[in-house]
């Protein structure tokens, strides 16, 4: 169970970052901020890049900090876009790996929380390890 002293702190944490998002191709600027089982909150933004394919999600780069620092358990991720898009196919699997009882908290600029569900949810019969490794 996430307080809601905490679903506003993901969604500020989102919304600051957003200001960094490099995303001069698409005009869409997207921030995250994750919150570990540590306590600590990791927050990314979208980085396009002008070979269009390499651009990568606010919500990969999140995980990907997140990970890099020996990060392993999540508790939630909060998105924020200027309409509360929800996260794509892509970040849906990277969350996956992690667990499908993350919750994902979808909010606009205007910090109006939009949608709460989890990655299992978003992400039903997700691919993962067990069917790799069977
Ligand atoms: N984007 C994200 O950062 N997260 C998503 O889940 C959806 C899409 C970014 C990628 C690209 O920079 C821009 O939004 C438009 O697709």
């Amino acid at each position: 169970m996430l307080t809601d002293e905490l679903r506003e702190k993901l969604i500020e944490s989102a919304l600051e970052a957003r200001r960094w998002a490099y995303a001069p191709y698409s005009g869409y600027p997207v921030g995250a901020a994750l919150l570990t089982a540590s306590g600590r909150i990791y927050d990314g933004v979208n980085i396009e890049n002008a070979a269009y394919p390499n651009t990568i999600c606010a919500e990969r780069v999140a995980v990907f900090k997140a990970v890099s620092e020996g990060e392993r358990e999540f508790i939630a991720i909060a998105v924020v876009t200027s309409n509360a898009g929800a996260p794509c196919g892509a970040c849906r699997q990277v969350l996956s790996e992690f667990g499908l009882d993350t919750l994902v908290l979808i909010a606009d600029e205007q910090r109006n929380l939009m949608v709460e569900t989890t990655v299992g949810e978003l992400l039903p019969r997700a691919f993962g390890m067990e069917q790799v490794r069977k």
